[in-house]
């Protein structure tokens, strides 16, 4: 029975007794802060079982699609690691508002499971809630249960969350005692019954819980009767679909058939028992329908849950050799699987497809990076730590887990899950407290930037630098560390105040001065200029030489070379703010600049990317301006005065009464900066980046001057360089790459045409290969010199060609590993299973496989038995003649 079968009798049974049949509600609940993400099918009536909320019917059925990542009931850590557990799953239940309660949930469930889904009754167990006698009476009065496979279990001395027979959604909300179904897989499969030590193993699944709804938990964990009686019931639809498909593993439902597959062929596995596909088969299924739903990924809440499952599967992908983005490629085959139960999937998949896109480029550069940092560390435990004795497994370090969260963007928990298949354990207090430090030292480096805390009641600087780049001061105030001090030496770090001063603290977007005061027994360097106090400026830096003393007389000189380059971008600035206003619209206004003597760099309001044409105004106007050589005029005046004579105030920016109010070419702005004294000085000025950086808001960078210079020149140089190589003129340099890109194109088709041409010549000469073993062609052959990837292509030729056939064609690697791929004409596939075929010739290979019965993969590393194992196929075929 196929997974979509057992989703529609499901439903079509509780519908046939008096169910209203619901639709799936959105993974991300709405307005419900307790919960991170729907976790089960309860969650849409959360408010009807305690009468908040009322619907037209007291019986529901519904198959939800739940997701049990990063919240309360998390299941991310198991997958890939157990056959049963997913991130995704889809929730099969029946709910009574009132209605039914204990007696009839118990017999719709055993009459669906023994007779809709004809399971053995003697496959099923149960368990009941320590002290629900009522409960245990219904399965062994009503519905023959023998006693010995009901099995009482408590609820851990109020342990909140299942696995204890006591349900419940969240810390707060409705909640009860429950009876669960299990099924048992067989002797084959390690594991004990419910209650028994070995209840973790695979053998004993459970399928069903039926929640007796009875009380609401408030955040005091105090339990309120609801105002009736209630059932809530889950049924995990993978787990039911492995045991009506006669599979162990959930991963080999029909369902996931297809997206290993899809994982294996985006990732270029052959090996289809690849624990990393099932992850990722797993993963592609949370994060799309999570998209679907509105997340979108992020570092916080339900966003950054998204993000982990994400990177957890890239590191996967990873892991098979996929360094490139990939994930974003099974969209489809999603799609495939489950549109038509989920049509807002298939509506959804370019938009699943693109947010999944970015976020893989965003991240496959740091995993690369990370993965060898990582690698290279639990190396350096192996080294250090060469056994595990005494029970005491290694441990990845709290820095190094930082590290690579800080800087590669690694989840704690995708380190934990590489390190956990390594058996190292990782130091998660380290990993808090090196946490906890950075967030100190942030904000201690914040400060000392900022030099806030710095005890000086002395007199304000006075401000030279308008004017001047160079004037004779008095040391009023030296710092070193953060505290006052009369003298610093040769090779201190201090701060330093003058009374008056020709360097520009940073403000207003303009970085602060460089340059050196010189005493007559001492030269400083100053790296920094920052305020201290409003109008208190700092000078950050270095004594190079000498001593240098309180009351000291100082020549303090600004360094020229980087201000005339400073200057220069911020006039700039000014001229590209007026001329984006120009072509873009008035909305335009500055929300951040930087500007340092490298560049400018402006962010703006502004909805949508600025196009090339658009930019090239921007630069042509701001050109013309710096043409016309006009000077610049600064006033001083009030701020009424000066936003009446048209100068633009900044949004967001304090404006004293008195503004200084600046006229630089077509523009007019309040700004306290330093500016060149003619348009002209500026140069040339040259936009070289356009981004966005929030909603709404775009960044411009922009150079001037010389820095503009070279940058043409650097361009230049390129394309020359280019051009040179593709043996043509800079001026036909993109004629010439459309030419060439053509010219790849149709080589690209040639070289398709010739080896789909070999592979059917190869495919001919293996058709007459054939024999006819009673009544039935087989062809089963090793096949040289063909990579395993067109072995696929090969046998649906084959097939066609042969029209009724066994086909199983063997390929070596250059890694030396063998892939078999069988194919078994649609006529034959009632006795003839090509996935029975691979994983019997397989097995004999040292390996796996498996697939659809007329199409399947497998492979193993056994050379030796490759060409037993072929001859083999004949006496395979004969016996099931
Ligand atoms: N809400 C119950 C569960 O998720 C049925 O197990």
């Amino acid at each position: 029975m196929k997974t979509a079968e057992i989703r529609k009798k499901f439903l079509e049974y509780f519908q046939s007794n008096g169910h209203t049949v619901v639709a799936s509600s959105s993974l991300v609940p709405g307005n419900d802060p307790t919960l991170l993400f729907t976790n089960s099918g309860m969650v849409q009536f959360k408010d009807v079982f305690t009468g908040k909320d009322m619907r037209p019917y007291t019986r529901a059925t519904s198959s939800q699609r739940s997701v049990r990542a990063g919240g309360k009931h998390n299941d991310l850590e198991n997958v890939g690691y157990t056959a049963r557990h997913h991130t995704f799953f889809e929730m099969l239940g029946n709910f009574s508002f009132g209605d039914y309660f204990k007696h009839d949930a118990i017999r719709f469930a055993w009459t669906l499971l023994t007779e809709v889904y004809g399971l053995p009754k003697d496959k099923l167990w149960v368990t009941v809630y320590q002290e629900d006698d009522e409960a245990f009476g219904i399965w062994r009065d009503v519905m023959g249960v023998p006693v010995e496979r009901i099995i009482r279990i408590g609820d851990n001395k109020g342990a909140r969350y299942a696995s204890d027979n006591f349900w419940q959604m969240a810390d707060t909300g409705p909640c009860g005692p429950c009876t669960e179904i299990f099924y048992d897989h067989g002797e084959g499969i390690w594991g004990g019954p419910p209650g028994s030590p070995e209840e973790d193993g695979d053998r004993y699944i459970e399928i069903w819980n039926l929640v007796f709804m009875q009380f609401e938990r408030d955040v005091a964990g105090n339990l309120t009767p609801l105002p009736k009686p209630c059932v809530d019931t889950g049924m995990g639809l993978e787990r039911i679909a492995a045991v009506l498909q006669h599979v162990h593993s959930n991963y080999e439902i029909d369902l996931f058939q297809g997206l290993i597959a899809g994982a294996a062929r985006e990732t270029n596995c052959t090996d289809l028992q690849n624990n990393s596909l099932k992850v990722i088969a797993d993963h592609i299924r949370a994060c799309s329908f999570l998209i679907v739903d509105g997340v979108i990924p992020s570092n916080e809440g339900r966003g950054y849950v998204l993000r982990r499952i994400i990177r957890r599967a890239l590191r996967h992908g990873y892991q098979l050799g996929q360094t490139k983005p990939f994930f974003y490629l099974l969209v489809k085959d999603l799609v495939n699987e489950m549109g038509a139960a989920y049509p807002e999937l298939a509506k959804a998949q370019s938009r699943v497809e693109q947010v999944l896109r970015q976020e893989e480029e965003r991240f496959v550069e740091t995993l690369e990076h990370g993965m060898k940092l990582l690698e290279t560390a639990l190396s350096e435990i192996a080294l250090t730590d060469p056994a595990p004795s005494a029970g005491t497994a290694p441990i990845l370090s709290g820095t190094t887990l930082f590290t690579l969260y800080d800087t590669y963007g690694f989840p704690v928990d995708l380190t934990a899950d590489i390190c956990r298949e390594r058996h190292v354990e990782v130091d998660i207090d380290g990993y808090e407290r090196a946490m906890t430090r950075q967030r100190e030292q942030a904000k201690a480096s914040g400060k000392f930037k900022m030099a806030e805390g710095l005890t000086y009641s002395g007199t304000q600087t006075q401000f030279e630098g308008y004017e001047h780049l160079e004037c004779v001061a008095t040391v009023l105030a030296l710092y070193v560390e953060g505290s006052q001090v009369d003298q610093v030496t040769s090779g201190q770090q201090a701060i330093v105040v003058l009374d008056k001063t020709p360097f520009y603290a940073e403000s207003g977007g303009q970085a602060g001065d460089a340059g050196v005061l010189q005493s007559t027994s001492a030269l400083f360097v100053v790296l920094d200029t920052q305020k201290i106090q409003p109008a208190v400026f700092g000078h950050h830096g270095q004594v190079s030489q000498g001593s240098l003393k309180v009351g000291d007389k100082v020549t303090a000189e600004v360094d020229a070379l980087k201000r005339s380059k400073t200057i220069r971008n911020h006039s700039a600035t000014h001229l590209m703010h007026k001329a984006l206003r120009e072509v873009l619209g008035p909305h335009v206004q500055q929300r951040g600049s930087l500007v340092d003597a490298d560049k400018t760099r402006f962010d703006f309001a502004h909805d949508a990317p600025v196009s090339a044409a658009d930019i090239e105004k921007v630069e042509q106007i701001v050109n013309a301006e710096i043409l016309t050589n006009q000077a610049t005029v600064a006033e001083v005046m009030a701020y009424d005065d000066a936003v009446k004579g048209g100068a633009m105030a900044l949004f967001g920016e304090k404006y004293g009464d008195t503004v200084r109010v600046l006229d630089i070419g077509f523009s007019r702005e309040l700004c306290g900066g330093t500016h060149v004294k003619r348009t002209g000085d500026i140069g040339l000025f040259k936009i070289t980046a356009e981004s966005g950086v929030a909603a709404g808001v775009r960044r411009i960078e922009a150079i001037t001057g010389d820095n503009a210079l070279t940058w043409v020149q650097r361009l230049n140089a390129t394309v020359v360089k280019a051009a040179l190589a593709l043996k043509t003129q800079p001026a036909d340099l993109s004629d010439r790459i459309i030419l060439v890109q053509d010219q790849i194109k149709s080589l690209e088709r040639e070289l398709d045409q010739a080896r789909s041409k070999l592979a059917s010549n190869a495919g001919n000469a293996l058709s007459d290969q054939a024999i006819n073993i009673g009544g039935v062609l087989v062809l089963a052959q090793e096949v040289q010199g063909v990579d395993p990837k067109e072995l696929r292509g090969m046998v649906d030729q084959l097939k066609a060609k042969l029209g009724s056939a066994v086909v199983l064609l063997a390929a070596r690697s250059a890694e030396g590993k063998i892939s078999v791929v069988a194919g078994v004409t649609s006529d034959l596939t009632s006795k003839f299973k090509a996935g029975d075929l691979v994983a019997d010739v397989s097995v004999q290979l040292g390996g796996k496989g498996g697939g659809r019965p007329d199409m399947a993969m497998g492979g193993g590393t056994n050379l030796e038995a490759l060409p037993q194992a072929i001859t083999g196929v004949k006496a395979w075929v004969e016996s099931r003649i």
